[in-house]
């Protein structure tokens, strides 16, 4: 089996009705379903997130979810210099000398399975669940448990995504699950804010590092990461486009490579996609290509830089064991594709 179709089976066993939708509409660029428009092409995705008004708090949106379990005001669901402020505080803590600050917070982690690795298997997934964990927790300033603060990150996430996501049948009870997800994490994280910021740092991390690290080991890729461990994470985080889809809303009418798109429309944008995600080489615009897997315009991920630096270093500590992978397990409940098992083992598997 290939790296490729190893990872897609990720979305296969705990995405499938999303990845049939999104599998079966790739090859048009822009797709209306009644109010609902699926955008595929990258350069539609750029235009819509640099330049059609979006409306941040719409039912089934990122922003609108987020304001709708926690009282707003979250980043996402922000607007204006309200939220060019929010930004301008937040790009300090995740400037280059904010990730420097944060790093030896998962460095140790990292050391810790540097040895485990040494001395056998090791599951990534409850490795990078504390390294995130730990991230998230200095990052807000929580004295939190980072596994605990992690698990009810994912929670937090898991459940809310279930309410803005396609589905097959219809999910009672989910609001009140979600509801009850936030009042959890807000327990650990008093305000909101902080709360917001590790559920989006939290998942993205898992869903991105383990799935990067096992497409590495499965592609034969240790030697590349030995040499240039930050080109092949930004590459590996292209290739596995983390949130894969956007769900947003348009504010205004506007018209976007010839399609129509009219106020209140539901938007799936399709990071994946715009990631030529499914290419192994981009066939448009490459610094686009690995830039759409973090969104675009004033709402782009402010922790880009620090995802690409821990899966760097991530892919450096595992590097000289050349680990291969021996099982993976897709992960049916969580809020993005991931695994909830990985299991590396730096000896060859036995024949
Ligand atoms: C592989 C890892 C990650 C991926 C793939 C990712 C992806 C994204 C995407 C697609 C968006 C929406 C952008 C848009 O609307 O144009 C976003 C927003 C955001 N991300 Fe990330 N992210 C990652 C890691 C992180 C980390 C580590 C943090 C924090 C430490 C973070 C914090 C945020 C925040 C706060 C926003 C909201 C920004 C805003 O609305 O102004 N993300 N991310």
């Amino acid at each position: 089996m290939t790296a490729r179709s190893a990872d897609r089976t990720v979305y296969l066993r705990s995405h499938p009705v999303l990845f049939a939708l999104l599998a079966a509409t790739r090859r048009r660029p822009v797709l209306r379903l009644g109010r609902t428009v699926l955008v595929h092409h990258p350069e539609a995705y750029r235009e819509i997130l640099t330049r059609v008004p979006l409306d941040r708090t719409a039912e089934h949106t990122t922003g609108g979810t987020a304001a709708r379990l926690t009282g707003g005001g979250l980043l996402f669901d922000q607007t204006g210099a309200e939220h060019r402020d929010s930004r301008r505080e937040l790009a300090v803590r995740l400037g280059s000398d904010g990730v420097a600050a944060l790093r030896p917070h998962w460095q140790q982690v990292l050391d810790r399975l540097e040895s485990d690795l040494a001395a056998g298997p090791v599951d990534l997934v409850p490795a990078v669940r504390r390294l995130a964990g730990a991230t998230a927790a200095a990052l807000t300033g929580s004295t939190a448990d980072p596994v605990a603060l992690a698990l009810a990150a994912e929670r937090a996430a898991a459940t809310t995504a279930r309410t803005h996501l396609p589905a097959l049948l219809p999910r009672p009870g989910a609001e009140r699950r979600a509801r009850r997800a936030a009042a959890q994490l807000t327990a650990l994280l008093p305000d909101p804010r902080d709360a917001m910021l590790a559920v989006a740092a939290v998942n993205t991390t898992l869903a991105a590092l383990p799935r990067a690290a096992a497409w590495c080991a499965r592609a034969g890729l240790w030697e590349q990461a030995r040499t240039d461990a930050p080109a092949l994470a930004a590459e590996l985080l292209r290739l596995t486009a983390a949130s894969p889809v956007l769900p947003r809303a348009a504010a205004a009418d506007a018209t976007v490579l010839g399609h129509r798109l009219r106020r209140g429309d539901r938007l799936l944008l399709v990071a994946r996609h715009a990631a030529e995600a499914h290419r192994d080489t981009p066939t448009g615009d490459p610094a686009l290509a690995a830039q759409a897997p973090f969104g675009l315009g004033r709402h782009a991920c402010p922790g880009a830089a620090l995802a690409r630096a821990q899966l760097a270093d991530l892919l450096t500590t595992l590097a000289p064991h050349h680990p291969h992978v021996r099982h993976t397990a897709a992960h049916p409940r969580s809020a993005l594709p991931s695994y909830r098992r990985c299991l590396l083992s730096h000896r060859p598997e036995p024949q």
